[in-house]
């Protein structure tokens, strides 16, 4: 049992080594409505019960997210970013971008992801080692998300890197410091204005040239609203489904009677992937700030707090989810919040992860089917992403 006041979820250091998963199911139990002060800042609150969390995230009118979405306000707080966006506006965004990522439209990529998927693992086959994250994992939705904006596949490692050094400030090896960070910002800003003019002289079909054909309340999108939507799409479409590759396969390896069970009944894919997405919840959490004085379980919270919705908590509330801490291919009913608690922002790619997660394991149990680790795993220092870096991992080499 932990002293709660110990623990400081704003530190990168209190998720270093796991998600601190007994710690939240204290706070659930016990200070379910948590106030977490900070030395420098105004301290937080950390919603940690699954109820709490939907209850929280449907009612955008009390919990606003145009006052940032991270604890700390100068971290990708930019108002111009949909994710940090309130009605009208965010509505307006949403609807135009929406149109390239409906159900029907991700159906019709199943062929293509495949493809590409096939050609991942041939790259790796023969070899009969590697490492799953960056050979793997991060190739998949790294590959398709260049596609759909219409980034060329040869700039997709320097994207990869950007990316990385975005959301992980404070991981030695990505980016150790908030310089990295805005200046790979300011990079990607770049990279987007060369695009953009190409795209202005040739339209393609791609989501570049949808975004500089469109209005939004009848007005073109800014040069700014453009270049922070190519951030959000790149880092939401990049960090996410990576972890859940990443973390699926881990789960995988270290449950071998579920992996054996997928591999008997392939017909427990769709659960499996939902399962994982539980498991792994790749984003750990988002913020809200109140709007007015109001309450959540009882708890009074003043007009301006912060609060914090902790997903992967939420994922393993006992009330919502039998046994929640065993892994089970074949968990059914699965209404986890791994895509956020619902309300209107959603993740817009929940199709297109899904889609990226299914194709991957179906590809990967059938060709590595005895995949296992080959040495340790290395995990990203962040207090928002449950991600890891490098996954050593050996299998019987087979053909391309
Ligand atoms: C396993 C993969 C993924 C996970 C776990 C995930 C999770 C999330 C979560 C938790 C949110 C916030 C929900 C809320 O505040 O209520 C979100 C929003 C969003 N996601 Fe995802 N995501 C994933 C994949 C993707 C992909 C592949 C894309 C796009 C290509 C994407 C695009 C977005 C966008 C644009 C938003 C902001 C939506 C808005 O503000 O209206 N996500 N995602």
């Amino acid at each position: 049992m932990v002293q709660l006041s110990d623990i400081d979820f704003y530190n990168p250091d209190t998720f270093v080594d796991a998600v601190p998963y007994d710690v939240f199911k204290q706070l659930r139990r016990e200070d379910p409505v948590h106030w977490n002060p900070q030395k420098e800042g105004t301290g937080f609150w950390v919603v940690t019960r699954y109820d709490d969390v939907i209850a929280t995230s449907v009612d955008y009118k009390s919990f606003a997210s145009g006052h940032g979405v991270f604890v700390d306000d100068s971290v990708g707080g930019s108002e111009l970013m949909m994710v940090n966006m309130d009605a009208p506006k965010h509505t307006g965004l949403r609807n135009l971008i929406s149109q390239g990522f409906t159900p029907k439209m991700i159906r019709r990529m199943e062929p293509h992801v495949r493809d590409i998927t096939t050609k991942i693992i041939d790259s790796i086959a023969q070899k009969g080692e590697c490492d799953l994250v960056t050979e793997v994992a991060a190739e998949l939705p790294l590959q398709v998300i260049a596609e759909l904006i219409g980034i060329p596949q040869a700039d997709r490692h320097q994207i990869f890197e950007w990316s990385n050094q975005m959301i992980a400030v404070g991981d030695p090896e990505y980016s150790p410091t908030m310089e990295v960070a805005t200046k790979a910002a300011a990079e990607v800003f770049e990279y987007a204005g060369t695009l953009t003019a190409d795209r202005r002289e040739n339209p393609k079909d791609d989501l570049v040239s949808v975004l500089l054909d469109a209005e939004v309340n009848g007005e073109k999108l800014e040069d700014m609203e453009f270049n922070f939507f190519f951030i959000l799409l790149i880092v939401a479409g990049n960090e996410t489904t990576r972890n859940l590759i990443s973390g699926g396969t881990l789960a995988l390896m270290e449950n071998p009677d579920q992996r054996r069970r997928l591999i008997d009944d392939p017909t427990l894919m769709p659960s499996a992937i939902e399962e994982m997405l539980r498991w792994v919840t790749p984003i750990m959490y988002f913020r809200r700030t109140a709007t007015a004085d109001t309450q959540i379980n009882g708890q009074q919270i003043k007009a301006g707090d912060k609060v914090t919705l902790w997903y992967g908590s939420a994922n393993r509330d006992e009330t919502h989810f039998p046994d929640p801490d065993r892994f089970d291919v074949g968990r059914t009913p699965n209404a986890h919040v791994a895509f956020g608690g619902g309300g209107p922002h959603f993740c817009l790619g929940a199709s297109l992860a899904r889609l990226e997660g299914r194709v991957m394991f179906e590809e990967l149990l059938r060709r590595l089917p005895d995949i296992e680790l080959n040495g340790p795993v290395s995990r990203l220092r962040s207090y928002f992403i449950n991600g890891i870096k490098h996954i050593p991992v050996k299998y019987t080499p087979v053909e391309r």
